[in-house]
C-alpha cells in the first residue's frame, strides 16, 4: 500500500527551547485513518501545522506524497485537503459559492452546479441549505461544508484537527461516518481527537501523544479487546519524558 503521509522524525522547538514536538515519526498510507490522541499541548496541532506548512519543522520532516511540506511547499499542497470549518470557509458565500470558489482555486473549472449539488447531498447537506449563506450554518454543517470542498479537491490526502470538537452526538456520529467513507475511498486521513470511542472505531492506527512525543502507535486492530480510555490513562500518567 502506498503511503501518502509520512512523518519523519518530525521535531518542532521554540526560541524559548520548549519542545513541541520531540522527533515524531509515523506514516499513513491510503485507505488509512491515522488518529492523534493526547490532553491539551500535546503537540497535535503542531504535527498537523507542520504538514501544512504553517510552521518549519527544527529536525525532521513531513512528506506529503513524497514530498517534503517545507522544501516544496506549493508541490505538496496539491496532495492535501485541510478540512477546518475556521481556516477555509467564506462566510457570505452560498455552499454553492464555496464549493465552486475552491474548485476554481485548485483548477477545477469544468464542474457543473449538478457536481456541487451531489457532492453537497453526498456529505449529508439538504437540499434547502446548498443557497444559504454559511453564517447561517450551524458548526455541523459548517463541517459538512469543508468535507464536501476536500472531496472536490480529490487529494490522496486528508487532515483534520479536532473535526468533532463542538458538534452535538449526532452531527459528529454523521461526521465520523463521512471520514469513514473517504478512508473506503483510499484517502489517507490524519485527524486528532478527544474523541476516543470514534476514534476506535474508524481509526487503522491509534497514537497517543503527550508532551510532544509519540508514546504509544498501534494499530486499532490490536487494541480491539482493550479498553482504550483505561490505556489512555496510563500513558497520560506516566509522566513521559524521552
Ligand atoms: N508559538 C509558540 N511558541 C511557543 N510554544 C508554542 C507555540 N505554539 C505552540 N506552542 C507549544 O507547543 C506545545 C504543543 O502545542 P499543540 O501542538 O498546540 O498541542 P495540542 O494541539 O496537542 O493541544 C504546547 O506546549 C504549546 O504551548
Ligand atoms: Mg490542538
Amino acid at each position: 500500500m502506498k503511503t501518502i503521509l509520512e512523518a519523519v522524525n518530525l521535531t518542532k522547538r521554540y526560541e524559548d527551547n520548549q519542545t513541541a514536538l520531540n522527533g515524531i515519526s509515523f506514516r499513513v498510507n491510503e485507505g488509512e485513518i491515522f488518529t492523534m490522541l493526547g490532553g491539551n499541548g500535546a503537540g497535535k496541532t503542531t504535527t498537523i501545522n507542520l504538514f501544512l506548512n504553517l510552521i518549519e519543522p527544527t529536525e525532521g520532516e513531513a512528506l506529503i506524497n513524497g514530498v517534503s511540506s517545507h522544501k516544496d511547499p506549493l508541490e505538496a499542497k496539491k496532495y492535501v485537503s485541510y478540512v477546518s470549518e475556521n481556516v477555509m470557509l467564506y462566510n457570505n458565500f452560498t455552499a454553492y459559492q464555496n464549493l465552486d470558489y475552491f474548485a476554481r482555486l485548485c483548477g477545477r473549472t469544468s464542474l457543473t452546479k449538478d457536481d456541487y449539488r451531489n457532492v453537497l447531498l453526498r456529505v449529508g447537506l439538504q437540499e434547502e441549505a446548498h443557497n444559504k449563506k454559511l453564517k447561517t450554518y450551524s458548526k455541523g454543517m459548517r463541517q459538512k461544508c469543508g468535507i464536501a470542498i476536500a472531496i472536490i479537491k480529490n487529494a490522496p490526502a486528508v487532515i483534520l484537527d479536532e473535526p468533532t470538537s463542538g458538534l452535538d452526538p449526532k452531527a459528529g456520529f454523521e461526521f465520523i461516518k463521512l471520514l469513514e467513507t473517504l478512508r473506503d475511498e483510499g484517502k489517507a486521513i490524519l485527524m486528532s481527537t478527544h474523541d476516543i470511542f470514534r476514534a476506535k472505531e474508524i481509526s487503522t492506527t491509534i497514537g497517543i501523544m503527550n508532551r510532544g512525543n509519540l508514546v504509544m502507535q498501534k494499530p486499532a486492530s490490536d487494541l480491539a479487546g482493550e479498553d482504550l480510555e483505561k490505556l489512555y490513562l496510563e500513558y497520560m500518567a506516566g509522566e513521559y519524558v524521552s
